[in-house]
Order: structure tokens, then sequence, then C-alpha cells
């Protein structure tokens, strides 16, 4: 890692500007978290609406009472077992943290990321980085630097480099601001990993049911139309499907033949769910490029481990 690139970040996060930082997640748009101007340009740069929270990201647990007011027993046990890492967690807010970081509500969002960039970058500049993943609003989460550029371009002033993330997905936020522990988001740390920290029931929300608008982002959307597909019936669907409505991609675990007739990409879907939701991202944002008619998915199994990957799909599909 290179430190004049770090001590170039602060000096921008210092100035009022955004950077854009590599976690282990995805990537985020970051400023300085006290900078009222800063924060605004966050908003402006992905054109989110101004009443979405967003993440402040810390570097150690000791600044927690910075941001963070009446914290649960729950909060701690969470923040001692997953911090650093692809857990977000949902406090009352402390006195003082700016409406732009909560969207106006009591509670924020605390996180310490793990990647080895976004912890010097923390540690430099010493005070929260507030940062929501750094794509337009409502679009898929950038998993490397030149997607960061796709996304936002020179609204950025910063662009950090860091690699692939190595976990691909969005953090699972959980809420430990009220009395029972909740799932908002389902991530790669599970719902089973969170119980065996808490020994009790965590929340778990039905993703089936419908969301309250405004409370989360709608989708993690690519352009081209997602079609979602039980196994048994994705070979039935593409025999059936007329090669003259035009060129599909396919992602899937089954392998599927590649017929003359078909227009067809197909891309072979790890089993694994960390290799999965580490790939996915990427996969969509390519194969987005390239003007399919369709991308047909595989649907992925039922299991809580891949409640993360479910969800994502689902939103990208329009059904979350
Ligand atoms: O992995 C991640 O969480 C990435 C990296 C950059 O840390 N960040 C990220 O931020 O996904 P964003 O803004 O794209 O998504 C954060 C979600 C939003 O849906 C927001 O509504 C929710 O967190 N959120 C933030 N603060 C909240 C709060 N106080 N109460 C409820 N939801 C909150
Ligand atoms: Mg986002």
């Amino acid at each position: 890692m290179n430190r004049n690139f770090v001590i170039n970040a602060v000096e921008v996060l210092r100035a009022g500007g955004l950077v854009a930082m590599p976690t282990e997640t995805v990537y985020g748009l970051g400023a300085d978290a006290r900078n009222v101007s800063a924060l605004r340009k966050i908003f402006l740069a992905k054109q989110r609406p101004m009443n979405h929270p967003l993440i402040v990201h810390l570097a150690e647990i000791s600044q927690l009472e910075e941001w963070a007011d009446d914290i649960s027993e729950t909060g701690l046990l969470l923040a001692k077992a997953y911090w650093p890492g692809p857990l977000t967690l949902i406090f009352k807010k402390a006195p003082g943290v700016n409406d732009l970081v909560t969207g106006g509500q009591e509670t924020i969002g605390l996180r310490i990321p793990h990647h080895p960039v976004a912890q010097a970058l923390l540690q430099a500049f010493g005070g929260g980085i507030a940062a929501p993943s750094a794509n337009r609003f409502g679009r898929i989460s950038p998993t490397t630097a030149k997607a960061v550029y796709e996304e936002l371009g020179d609204s950025v002033d910063l662009i950090l480099e860091g690699g692939q993330c190595s976990v691909g997905v969005e953090s699972t936020i959980v809420d430990v601001s009220g009395k029972h522990p909740t799932i908002l988001r389902p991530g790669m740390i599970t719902a089973a990993n969170i119980e065996e920290v808490l020994h009790s029931r965590v929340i778990d929300k039905p993703q089936s049911a419908p969301r309250v608008s405004g409370s989360m982002e709608s989708h993690y959307a690519p352009a081209t139309k997602i079609r979602l597909i039980g196994s048994d019936k994705l070979k039935q669907y593409l025999s059936e499907y007329k090669s003259s409505n035009g060129a599909i991609a396919v992602m899937s675990f089954i392998y599927v033949q590649q017929s003359v007739d078909l227009p067809l990409e197909w891309v072979s879907m790890p089993r694994h769910v960390e290799e999965y939701a580490h790939n996915l991202y990427q996969v969509l944002r390519e194969l987005d490029k390239k003007n399919f008619q369709e991308i047909v998915i595989e649907e992925v199994p039922e299991t809580r481990e891949w409640d993360a990957i479910r969800d994502r799909l689902q939103r990208a599909s329009g059904r979350g």
C-alpha cells in the first residue's frame, strides 16, 4: 500500500472533499462525517434522496461513544465479535450527530471495516468517515476501483485502489438500538452467526415481506432486465426461448448446453456462497455492459447462509 495516497486522501477529507475507499464488502464514497458541506456532496454525487441515512466508518471501538449513545450489551457483544468486519450496527445516536448522517432519525449506523486501505485511511484521518456504497443511487455497488470510476466519474476527488473486494456484497446491518436485535439487511455475516454470539434468536425479516419504502435502497439493479428462475424450470425456459428475441446471458449453477440456435453467454456460478458473493456484482456489471435482452439467473438455495444473495438477486430483479 502506498502511504502517500493515504496522506493525500486525508488531506482531501479534511478539505471537505470526497474519497472513494475500498472496504472488504464494497467500495464506499467517503466524506468527513462532521462536515455538512462534504456530506451534501455525497448525496449530489450519488443522486441519493437526502433522507437516506449514511453509515459512519470508524477505525476502532474506542471511538464508539463519540457517535452512539445508550450502547446496548447486544451491540457491544456483536461489535467485539465481528469488528473489524462486514457488519454495520444501528445504535441510538450521540448528541451532535448531523441529520444528514442519520436521515433525521434518532439512530446511527456504525461500522469498523477490515480492509487494510480503509483501516489505514481511518487511522490516519482519526475521525468518522460517512460512506455509502460508491454507486449511483439504486445501481449495483462497485467492487473494484474501476467500477467506482464508471459509476461516479470525476465527481469523486480521489479513488483509492484496493483491489477487488473480498466479500463482494454489502455489510449485514443489525439494529441493536431497540429491545430485540433485528437484521435490517442480510449480509455474509448470517443470522446464525449473530445468534451464535448472542445466544438468542435475532429478528430476521422475512424476505418476502414488503419493505417500508424509503427505509432501504429499493434495488441493487443493473440496467438489463434480470429474470430469476428456479433450477427445475431453467432448461425449459431456455429451450422455449426464441432466439429472434435477442441474445441473453445465463448465470447458473447447472450447466447449460450451448445450443447453436440460442445466442447465449453462460456464466458458471460457484456453489460456494462466499465465492458466489465475491463474484456476483462483478459478473452482473460486466454482463450489463453487453446489452443482452435479459440476464437469466438460477435461483439460489433457500437456506439462511444464502439470505444475502437471495435478497440482492430479488432486489435486482425488482422483486425485492
Ligand atoms: O458494506 C457496506 O455497508 C457499504 C460499505 C461502503 O461500508 N456501505 C453501504 O452503504 O452499503 P449504503 O449507504 O449503500 O447502504 C447503507 C444502508 C442504507 O440502506 C441505509 O438506509 C441503512 O444502511 N442505514 C444507515 N443508517 C441507518 C440507520 N440509522 N437506521 C436504519 N438504516 C440505516
Ligand atoms: Mg448502497
